[in-house]
């Protein structure tokens, strides 16, 4: 990975971080609990627990990991093409199966480096404050893995 590669993935990184700010505010349910929300966005299988914000956790995933890891997951996004190495797959049973929850995780909240993987994989620090977003995108990960 050249200095050159990993000013463009800050400089998209930049760009996303501002679409971020702008789209994925909702605004506060007014009852406190984001159990209405998650029921009605995920699938009938998974039992709504209003402990994990699958909604929003959906709308971060596309906000912020889908350009890189792809809409459906691949490791395919529009971001992907200049990186090295590529995002992961989360299709990859082989992955699926080694990796623990805490494992992603930290690779989520802390960035690829502090998991030993590739520093492109940035990290979410604002995150650590919302454990129900992070565990939300957990669910998304390993639902990917499931199809
Ligand atoms: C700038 C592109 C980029 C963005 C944005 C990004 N990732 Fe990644 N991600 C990567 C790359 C590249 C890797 C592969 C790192 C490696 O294999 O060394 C990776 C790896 C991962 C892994 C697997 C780590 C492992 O154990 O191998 C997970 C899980 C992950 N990303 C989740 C996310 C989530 C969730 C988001 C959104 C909050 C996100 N990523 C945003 C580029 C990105």
């Amino acid at each position: 990975m050249s200095r050159q590669s990993i000013a463009s993935v800050a400089a998209i990184l930049g760009i996303l971080s501002l679409a971020a700010c702008s789209k994925s505010q909702p605004p506060a349910p007014a009852s406190g609990s984001a159990g209405d929300t998650v029921a009605a966005t995920q699938a009938p299988a998974a039992a709504a627990n209003a402990a994990v914000d699958d909604a929003q956790a959906k709308e971060m995933f596309k906000a912020r990991c889908a350009p890189c890891h792809g809409e459906q997951g691949r490791g395919d996004g529009p971001a992907s093409a200049a990186l090295n190495p590529k995002p992961r797959n989360y299709h990859d049973k082989t992955w699926q199966s080694k990796v623990t929850d805490d494992d992603i995780k930290k690779t989520i909240t802390y960035g690829g480096a502090a998991v030993g993987k590739s520093p492109i994989m940035p990290s979410s620090p604002d995150l650590e404050s919302k454990p129900e977003v992070i565990d939300g995108l957990v669910h998304l990960v390993r639902a990917f893995g499931k199809s």
